[in-house]
Protein backbone atom coordinates (compact mmCIF):
# COMPACT_ATOMS: atom_id res chain seq x y z
CA UNK A 1 0.00 0.00 0.00
CA UNK A 2 1.16 3.58 -0.42
CA UNK A 3 2.19 3.97 3.02
CA UNK A 4 5.24 2.52 2.44
CA UNK A 5 5.49 4.76 -0.62
CA UNK A 6 9.34 5.72 -0.25
CA UNK A 7 10.29 8.14 -3.66
CA UNK A 8 8.37 10.22 -5.75
CA UNK A 9 10.02 12.16 -8.85
CA UNK A 10 8.91 14.23 -11.33
CA UNK A 11 10.84 12.80 -14.85
CA UNK A 12 11.28 13.70 -18.05
CA UNK A 13 10.64 11.03 -21.09
CA UNK A 14 13.79 10.55 -22.79
CA UNK A 15 13.68 11.36 -26.26
CA UNK A 16 13.11 7.81 -27.84
CA UNK A 17 10.58 6.46 -24.86
CA UNK A 18 7.77 7.03 -26.92
CA UNK A 19 6.82 3.16 -25.48
CA UNK A 20 6.74 4.52 -22.03
CA UNK A 21 4.48 7.11 -22.63
CA UNK A 22 2.21 4.96 -24.65
CA UNK A 23 2.20 2.36 -21.70
CA UNK A 24 1.20 5.16 -18.72
CA UNK A 25 -1.05 7.51 -21.30
CA UNK A 26 -3.14 3.93 -22.16
CA UNK A 27 -3.16 3.04 -18.54
CA UNK A 28 -4.81 6.31 -17.79
CA UNK A 29 -7.15 6.39 -20.40
CA UNK A 30 -8.62 2.28 -19.41
CA UNK A 31 -8.51 3.43 -15.46
CA UNK A 32 -10.26 6.71 -16.32
CA UNK A 33 -12.55 7.00 -19.40
CA UNK A 34 -14.82 9.90 -18.24
CA UNK A 35 -11.59 12.06 -17.28
CA UNK A 36 -10.96 12.44 -20.72
CA UNK A 37 -11.44 14.20 -24.05
CA UNK A 38 -9.60 10.90 -25.71
CA UNK A 39 -10.38 7.48 -25.68
CA UNK A 40 -8.15 3.76 -25.10
CA UNK A 41 -10.08 2.77 -28.49
CA UNK A 42 -9.28 5.52 -30.15
CA UNK A 43 -5.32 5.82 -28.98
CA UNK A 44 -4.39 2.41 -28.55
CA UNK A 45 -4.58 2.59 -32.82
CA UNK A 46 -1.68 5.02 -32.76
CA UNK A 47 0.88 4.30 -34.90
CA UNK A 48 4.53 4.16 -33.07
CA UNK A 49 4.82 7.49 -35.43
CA UNK A 50 2.09 9.54 -33.85
CA UNK A 51 3.73 8.80 -30.40
CA UNK A 52 7.07 9.64 -31.40
CA UNK A 53 5.42 12.68 -32.68
CA UNK A 54 3.22 13.17 -29.09
CA UNK A 55 6.20 12.94 -26.85
CA UNK A 56 8.45 15.15 -28.88
CA UNK A 57 5.71 18.08 -29.55
CA UNK A 58 4.70 18.75 -26.09
CA UNK A 59 5.78 19.04 -22.55
CA UNK A 60 5.36 15.58 -20.85
CA UNK A 61 6.11 14.66 -17.03
CA UNK A 62 5.99 11.28 -15.50
CA UNK A 63 5.76 10.75 -11.98
CA UNK A 64 7.85 7.63 -10.65
CA UNK A 65 6.99 6.72 -7.89
CA UNK A 66 9.32 3.48 -5.92
CA UNK A 67 10.64 3.12 -9.55
CA UNK A 68 7.26 2.49 -11.50
CA UNK A 69 5.42 5.24 -13.29
CA UNK A 70 2.45 6.04 -11.93
CA UNK A 71 1.20 9.60 -12.91
CA UNK A 72 1.30 11.80 -16.06
CA UNK A 73 0.76 15.50 -17.04
CA UNK A 74 1.26 17.36 -20.75
CA UNK A 75 1.50 21.08 -21.15
CA UNK A 76 1.08 22.01 -24.51
CA UNK A 77 1.43 25.54 -25.74
CA UNK A 78 -0.47 26.91 -28.80
CA UNK A 79 -1.09 30.68 -29.58
CA UNK A 80 0.62 31.81 -26.65
CA UNK A 81 -1.60 29.79 -24.23
CA UNK A 82 -0.80 26.76 -22.13
CA UNK A 83 -3.27 23.85 -21.93
CA UNK A 84 -3.00 21.28 -19.11
CA UNK A 85 -3.89 17.96 -20.50
CA UNK A 86 -3.60 14.25 -19.58
CA UNK A 87 -3.46 14.53 -16.11
CA UNK A 88 -3.57 11.27 -14.31
CA UNK A 89 -2.07 9.50 -11.13
CA UNK A 90 -2.49 5.43 -10.91
CA UNK A 91 -5.25 4.76 -7.97
CA UNK A 92 -2.94 3.33 -5.40
CA UNK A 93 -0.95 6.34 -5.32
CA UNK A 94 -3.70 9.17 -5.11
CA UNK A 95 -3.70 11.35 -2.23
CA UNK A 96 -0.36 11.21 -2.01
CA UNK A 97 0.26 14.88 -3.05
CA UNK A 98 1.65 13.57 -6.78
CA UNK A 99 -1.12 15.48 -8.83
CA UNK A 100 -0.41 18.19 -7.02
CA UNK A 101 3.43 18.01 -7.52
CA UNK A 102 2.70 16.85 -11.20
CA UNK A 103 0.47 20.78 -11.56
CA UNK A 104 3.08 22.73 -9.74
CA UNK A 105 5.69 21.24 -12.42
CA UNK A 106 3.28 22.21 -15.37
CA UNK A 107 2.82 25.74 -13.89
CA UNK A 108 6.28 26.17 -13.74
CA UNK A 109 7.15 25.06 -17.43
CA UNK A 110 4.12 27.74 -18.24
CA UNK A 111 5.60 30.40 -16.41
CA UNK A 112 9.59 29.57 -18.14
CA UNK A 113 8.00 29.67 -21.57
CA UNK A 114 6.45 32.92 -20.82
CA UNK A 115 2.87 32.44 -21.64
CA UNK A 116 0.34 34.55 -19.21
CA UNK A 117 -2.03 31.85 -19.07
CA UNK A 118 -2.94 28.13 -18.18
CA UNK A 119 -6.28 26.47 -19.29
CA UNK A 120 -8.13 22.86 -19.15
CA UNK A 121 -10.99 21.54 -19.30
CA UNK A 122 -12.50 19.22 -16.73
CA UNK A 123 -15.67 16.98 -16.25
CA UNK A 124 -18.07 18.49 -14.00
CA UNK A 125 -18.11 15.36 -12.05
CA UNK A 126 -15.04 14.91 -11.45
CA UNK A 127 -14.63 16.36 -7.92
CA UNK A 128 -11.38 15.16 -6.92
CA UNK A 129 -9.61 16.84 -10.08
CA UNK A 130 -11.66 20.26 -9.67
CA UNK A 131 -10.77 20.35 -6.20
CA UNK A 132 -6.84 19.85 -7.03
CA UNK A 133 -7.31 22.28 -9.58
CA UNK A 134 -9.49 24.49 -7.39
CA UNK A 135 -6.59 24.64 -4.71
CA UNK A 136 -4.27 25.88 -7.44
CA UNK A 137 -6.22 28.72 -8.24
CA UNK A 138 -7.96 27.60 -11.40
CA UNK A 139 -11.40 29.98 -11.74
CA UNK A 140 -14.50 28.58 -14.42
CA UNK A 141 -14.08 30.69 -17.32
CA UNK A 142 -17.56 30.12 -17.35
CA UNK A 143 -17.10 28.08 -20.85
CA UNK A 144 -18.37 24.77 -20.81
CA UNK A 145 -19.13 21.84 -23.58
CA UNK A 146 -19.87 18.04 -23.62
CA UNK A 147 -16.55 15.65 -23.43
CA UNK A 148 -15.11 15.13 -26.73
CA UNK A 149 -15.08 11.25 -26.26
CA UNK A 150 -18.59 11.16 -24.76
CA UNK A 151 -20.20 13.87 -25.29
CA UNK A 152 -23.32 13.35 -23.05
CA UNK A 153 -20.51 14.04 -20.06
CA UNK A 154 -20.83 17.93 -19.45
CA UNK A 155 -17.37 19.59 -18.73
CA UNK A 156 -16.26 23.25 -18.03
CA UNK A 157 -13.13 25.05 -19.44
CA UNK A 158 -10.59 26.30 -15.96
CA UNK A 159 -8.14 29.23 -16.47
CA UNK A 160 -5.22 29.82 -14.29
CA UNK A 161 -3.81 33.52 -15.26
CA UNK A 162 0.32 33.89 -14.76
CA UNK A 163 -0.39 37.42 -14.93
CA UNK A 164 -3.26 38.59 -12.76
CA UNK A 165 -4.15 37.62 -9.05
CA UNK A 166 -5.51 39.01 -5.68
CA UNK A 167 -3.67 41.78 -4.22
CA UNK A 168 -1.54 40.72 -1.41
CA UNK A 169 -0.92 42.95 1.44
CA UNK A 170 3.03 43.65 0.78
CA UNK A 171 1.42 44.68 -2.69
CA UNK A 172 0.23 47.87 -1.57
CA UNK A 173 2.69 50.63 -1.53
CA UNK A 174 3.23 49.37 -5.40
CA UNK A 175 -0.99 49.69 -5.77
CA UNK A 176 -0.71 53.20 -4.44
CA UNK A 177 2.10 53.99 -6.32
CA UNK A 178 0.28 53.83 -9.75
CA UNK A 179 -2.71 55.64 -8.02
CA UNK A 180 -0.77 58.26 -7.60
CA UNK A 181 1.24 58.17 -10.58
CA UNK A 182 -1.70 59.98 -12.43
CA UNK A 183 -2.91 63.67 -13.09
CA UNK A 184 -5.94 63.04 -11.10
CA UNK A 185 -4.26 60.70 -8.36
CA UNK A 186 -1.65 62.78 -7.47
CA UNK A 187 -4.03 65.43 -5.82
CA UNK A 188 -5.22 62.99 -3.32
CA UNK A 189 -3.15 60.49 -2.37
CA UNK A 190 -0.53 60.50 0.42
CA UNK A 191 2.61 58.07 1.52
CA UNK A 192 2.19 54.65 0.06
CA UNK A 193 2.99 53.67 3.46
CA UNK A 194 0.07 55.58 5.50
CA UNK A 195 -1.42 52.95 7.96
CA UNK A 196 -4.59 53.74 6.20
CA UNK A 197 -4.11 51.98 2.85
CA UNK A 198 -2.84 48.86 4.77
CA UNK A 199 -6.72 49.13 6.71
CA UNK A 200 -8.69 49.79 3.78
CA UNK A 201 -6.52 46.43 2.28
CA UNK A 202 -7.69 44.26 4.97
CA UNK A 203 -11.07 45.18 4.50
CA UNK A 204 -11.38 44.74 0.79
CA UNK A 205 -9.70 41.51 1.36
CA UNK A 206 -11.44 40.22 3.85
CA UNK A 207 -14.77 40.89 2.14
CA UNK A 208 -15.85 37.82 -0.30
CA UNK A 209 -17.76 40.82 -2.38
CA UNK A 210 -14.42 42.57 -3.33
CA UNK A 211 -11.34 42.18 -4.90
CA UNK A 212 -8.47 43.63 -5.70
CA UNK A 213 -6.53 42.59 -8.41
CA UNK A 214 -2.99 43.00 -9.59
CA UNK A 215 -0.99 42.52 -12.80
CA UNK A 216 2.31 41.43 -11.98
CA UNK A 217 5.38 40.48 -14.42
CA UNK A 218 8.69 39.09 -13.60
CA UNK A 219 7.60 39.89 -10.21
CA UNK A 220 6.73 43.34 -10.75
CA UNK A 221 3.31 44.71 -9.96
CA UNK A 222 2.35 46.44 -13.22
CA UNK A 223 -1.23 46.82 -12.99
CA UNK A 224 -4.47 46.59 -10.71
CA UNK A 225 -8.28 47.23 -10.37
CA UNK A 226 -10.69 46.81 -8.09
CA UNK A 227 -13.62 44.56 -8.77
CA UNK A 228 -16.85 44.85 -6.45
CA UNK A 229 -19.55 41.90 -6.19
CA UNK A 230 -22.56 44.46 -5.90
CA UNK A 231 -26.22 42.68 -4.81
CA UNK A 232 -29.04 44.05 -6.14
CA UNK A 233 -32.90 43.42 -6.93
CA UNK A 234 -33.67 44.31 -10.40
CA UNK A 235 -33.09 41.65 -12.76
CA UNK A 236 -34.25 38.85 -10.94
CA UNK A 237 -31.59 40.05 -7.82
CA UNK A 238 -28.41 39.56 -10.19
CA UNK A 239 -24.78 40.44 -9.16
CA UNK A 240 -23.56 43.07 -11.19
CA UNK A 241 -19.57 43.99 -11.05
CA UNK A 242 -17.97 47.29 -10.71
CA UNK A 243 -14.72 48.27 -11.70
CA UNK A 244 -12.92 50.94 -9.95
CA UNK A 245 -9.09 52.19 -9.68
CA UNK A 246 -7.73 50.53 -13.00
CA UNK A 247 -3.78 51.84 -13.45
CA UNK A 248 -1.52 50.65 -15.76
CA UNK A 249 2.28 51.28 -14.69
CA UNK A 250 3.51 54.31 -17.00
CA UNK A 251 6.14 51.59 -18.16
CA UNK A 252 4.29 49.10 -19.00
CA UNK A 253 1.72 51.31 -20.91
CA UNK A 254 0.59 50.76 -24.49
CA UNK A 255 1.37 47.17 -24.58
CA UNK A 256 -2.19 45.81 -24.30
CA UNK A 257 -2.00 44.98 -20.47
CA UNK A 258 -5.03 47.42 -19.92
CA UNK A 259 -7.40 45.57 -22.25
CA UNK A 260 -6.01 42.07 -20.89
CA UNK A 261 -6.90 43.67 -17.82
CA UNK A 262 -10.40 44.46 -18.32
CA UNK A 263 -11.27 41.55 -20.24
CA UNK A 264 -9.93 39.42 -17.66
CA UNK A 265 -12.03 41.15 -15.38
CA UNK A 266 -14.74 40.48 -17.63
CA UNK A 267 -14.42 36.86 -17.98
CA UNK A 268 -14.26 36.59 -14.27
CA UNK A 269 -17.52 38.40 -13.50
CA UNK A 270 -19.21 36.39 -16.36
CA UNK A 271 -17.91 33.35 -14.58
CA UNK A 272 -19.44 34.36 -11.25
CA UNK A 273 -22.65 34.64 -13.01
CA UNK A 274 -23.00 38.87 -12.65
CA UNK A 275 -25.47 39.88 -15.20
CA UNK A 276 -23.58 43.42 -15.87
CA UNK A 277 -20.12 44.76 -15.50
CA UNK A 278 -19.71 48.71 -15.04
CA UNK A 279 -17.93 51.52 -14.28
CA UNK A 280 -17.47 55.30 -13.78
CA UNK A 281 -14.49 57.12 -15.53
CA UNK A 282 -13.44 60.79 -15.30
CA UNK A 283 -15.04 63.15 -17.55
CA UNK A 284 -11.59 64.28 -17.95
CA UNK A 285 -9.78 61.13 -19.03
CA UNK A 286 -11.02 61.48 -22.87
CA UNK A 287 -8.18 58.54 -23.32
CA UNK A 288 -10.20 55.96 -21.13
CA UNK A 289 -13.12 56.96 -22.56
CA UNK A 290 -11.74 55.52 -26.10
CA UNK A 291 -10.32 52.55 -24.53
CA UNK A 292 -13.90 51.48 -22.47
CA UNK A 293 -15.60 52.08 -25.86
CA UNK A 294 -13.28 50.02 -27.97
CA UNK A 295 -13.85 47.20 -24.82
CA UNK A 296 -17.28 47.10 -25.40
CA UNK A 297 -18.86 49.18 -22.69
CA UNK A 298 -21.16 51.32 -23.48
CA UNK A 299 -21.51 55.73 -21.59
CA UNK A 300 -25.08 54.79 -21.31
CA UNK A 301 -25.48 57.07 -18.13
CA UNK A 302 -24.15 60.29 -16.21
CA UNK A 303 -22.34 59.41 -13.07
CA UNK A 304 -22.65 61.39 -9.97
CA UNK A 305 -20.09 62.40 -7.27
CA UNK A 306 -20.54 64.51 -4.34
CA UNK A 307 -17.42 64.84 -2.47
CA UNK A 308 -17.74 64.37 1.56
CA UNK A 309 -14.13 65.03 2.35
C1 LIG B 1 -7.59 13.98 -9.98
C2 LIG B 1 -6.30 13.21 -9.67
C3 LIG B 1 -5.29 13.54 -10.76
C4 LIG B 1 -5.77 13.64 -8.29
O1 LIG B 1 -4.54 12.97 -8.04
P1 LIG B 1 -3.91 12.84 -6.56
O2 LIG B 1 -2.46 12.54 -6.71
O3 LIG B 1 -4.72 11.92 -5.77
O4 LIG B 1 -4.09 14.33 -5.99
P2 LIG B 1 -3.22 15.00 -4.80
O5 LIG B 1 -2.99 13.98 -3.74
O6 LIG B 1 -2.02 15.66 -5.39
O7 LIG B 1 -4.20 16.09 -4.26
C5 LIG B 1 -3.97 17.48 -4.44
C6 LIG B 1 -5.26 18.23 -4.10
O8 LIG B 1 -6.31 17.81 -4.98
C7 LIG B 1 -7.55 17.72 -4.28
N1 LIG B 1 -8.02 16.32 -4.25
C8 LIG B 1 -7.36 15.24 -4.72
N2 LIG B 1 -8.12 14.14 -4.56
C9 LIG B 1 -9.27 14.52 -4.00
C10 LIG B 1 -10.46 13.86 -3.62
N3 LIG B 1 -10.61 12.53 -3.77
N4 LIG B 1 -11.47 14.57 -3.10
C11 LIG B 1 -11.33 15.91 -2.93
N5 LIG B 1 -10.23 16.60 -3.27
C12 LIG B 1 -9.21 15.90 -3.80
C13 LIG B 1 -7.26 18.27 -2.91
O9 LIG B 1 -7.44 19.68 -2.95
C14 LIG B 1 -5.80 17.94 -2.73
O10 LIG B 1 -5.14 18.78 -1.82
P3 LIG B 1 -5.07 18.34 -0.24
O11 LIG B 1 -4.53 16.95 -0.23
O12 LIG B 1 -4.15 19.35 0.35
O13 LIG B 1 -6.47 18.40 0.26
C15 LIG B 1 -6.56 11.69 -9.61
O14 LIG B 1 -7.67 11.46 -8.79
C16 LIG B 1 -6.80 11.05 -10.94
O15 LIG B 1 -5.85 10.68 -11.65
N6 LIG B 1 -8.09 10.84 -11.35
C17 LIG B 1 -8.41 10.20 -12.63
C18 LIG B 1 -7.97 11.02 -13.83
C19 LIG B 1 -8.50 12.42 -13.77
O16 LIG B 1 -9.56 12.68 -13.27
N7 LIG B 1 -7.73 13.37 -14.32
C20 LIG B 1 -8.10 14.76 -14.38
C21 LIG B 1 -8.56 15.08 -15.76
S1 LIG B 1 -9.12 16.78 -15.86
Amino acid sequence: MMQFMRDVTIEQFGAEEWERLKAIRLRALQEAPDAFGSSYERESAFTAETWAERLSGSWWRVAVIDGGDAGLVCVRVEEGRAHLLSMWVAPEARGRGVASRLVDAAVAHAREVGVDEVELWCVDHNTAARALYASKGFTPSGKKMGLPSNPDIPESHYVLSLLFRRARRDDVPAIVAMLADDPLGAAREGDPSDERYLAAFDRIDADPYDELIVAERDGKVIGTMHLTYLAGLSRLGAERCQIEAVRVAASSRGEGLGRRMIQWGIDRARARGCAMVQLTSDKSRADAHRFYDSLGFTASHEGYKLALS
